[in-house]
């Protein structure tokens, strides 16, 4: 049997091409034949008959490829414009690591100074034990980031923030890397490919933790990488079946069912959180609240411009300090003490708690991933919460 996997072409109809919305509904779905099954099967299936020298696009053992993967990787592809298909890994790390090693040995990577820890933990792992020269930055100062990438074998971009927020201005960071040979990656697990498009942007590749938003139920561990770059994504699979990182079928299709509804769910936990930063930031037990979606917010001007939405995370430093934060964790009752976020359930955590964390992230700042439950609910939880910890 060879079921190799199809170079996306985006659904059409009637040669219209369709909207982001419709395609995460459309793709991936198996031929319109008389009798047959509207979702893709999950072949459970460790190894497939084969004598002899293996074909081209024949299937041979699992850890290289799987029919079952097809449907997804064409479907993340398609939505973020990639002409090859997406590449699923076991999880978001496993696909970062793949990415991490076109880094050669002795060479340069630049990284954001706030990225998500584990990330930053892979970096300095290079950086020990291959003589990597790791470069921090601020992404969301163009001229730093420009004056650290002469040089660099990669230039690893989070835009926003995890958890700080900060927006880069990706359209110009691009372009820069490429004029200067300098191989790009963005990890769009924050924006999603429905708010941002960095390979139009002229990213070389995507990164995404498949786990929070495009999977989306906080069921399963998964990550991907997409690429237009044929060379690049053959690399990548190549990695996959060295490493042996691979995505388990039944993650896979739960991936691919959460994708369906992806739209909805970004659309309404945006507005969940566009309408709570709003509140927050007139809140007299507020700090700080950061949200792209604020006109106050650094970030805002140049997420409008380069961005389809501003996310769903907010980062909120109640007025008490690092106390009054643990204090709002302990008193809510609605949103979800937790980590990870993308999930349809709200959830927080301050994010200091890990002594892994970055240390100029302030000691009293919860990350909070709105969900899609009634904005008015997940209101009046958080402001009693934020009153209980001020009253305690
Ligand atoms: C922005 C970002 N990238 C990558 C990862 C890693 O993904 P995973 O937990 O699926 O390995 C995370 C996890 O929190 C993340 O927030």
């Amino acid at each position: 049997m060879t079921t190799e996997p199809t170079g996306p072409t985006a659904p059409t109809v009637h040669s219209s091409p369709l909207s982001p919305a419709t395609i995460a509904v459309a793709a991936g779905r198996p031929p319109r034949e008389q009798g047959g099954p509207v979702n893709p099967p999950v072949v459970l299936s460790s190894t497939y008959v084969s004598r002899g020298v293996q074909q081209p696009g024949e299937l041979l053992y699992t850890r290289m490829d799987t029919e079952t993967w097809h449907p997804f990787e064409e479907a993340l592809a398609t939505l973020e414009g990639a002409s090859e298909p997406g590449i699923v890994f076991s999880s978001g790390m496993a696909a970062i690591a793949a990415v991490f090693s076109f880094v050669p040995a002795g060479g340069k990577v630049v990284v954001p100074r706030h990225a998500y820890q584990v990330t930053l933990g892979f970096a300095d792992d290079l950086a020990a034990r291959h003589g990597v020269e790791v470069v921090r930055v601020d992404v969301a100062d163009t001229d730093q980031v420009l004056g650290a990438i002469d040089g660099a074998d990669l230039l690893l971009v989070e835009s926003p923030t995890n958890p700080m927020l900060e927006v880069a201005d990706l359209p110009v960071l691009l372009a820069a890397a490429r004029e200067r040979g300098v191989l790009t990656a963005v990890d769009n697990t924050f924006a999603t490919p429905l708010g941002q498009q960095p390979l139009a942007q002229g990213a070389d590749v995507v990164v995404h933790s498949v786990t929070k938003y495009l999977a989306g139920h906080s069921d399963v561990v998964l990550g991907a990488v997409v690429t237009s770059d044929p060379d690049l994504a053959a690399k990548v699979r190549a990695y996959r079946t060295l490493h042996g990182a691979i995505a388990g079928p039944w993650e896979v299709w739960l991936a691919l069912r959460g994708l369906r509804t992806l739209a909805l769910r970004v659309e309404r936990s945006q507005a969940n959180a566009a309408e709570i930063a709003r509140r927050l930031a007139e809140h007299p037990l507020v700090e700080e609240v950061r949200h792209p979606s604020l006109p106050t917010d650094p970030g805002h001007e140049r997420a409008a411009r380069t961005m389809t939405g501003f996310g769903a995370i907010i980062g909120l430093r109640p007025r008490g300090g690092r106390e009054a934060a643990d204090a709002v964790v302990e008193a809510v009752e609605l949103w979800v003490p937790a980590t990870s976020l993308g999930g349809v359930e709200s959830s927080l955590e301050r994010r200091r708690r890990f002594a892994t964390e970055s240390l100029t992230v302030p000691e009293d700042l919860l990350r909070m991933s709105v969900g899609i439950e009634d904005v008015e609910d997940l209101w009046a939880d958080l402001d009693r919460a934020l009153r209980s910890a001020a009253g305690s």
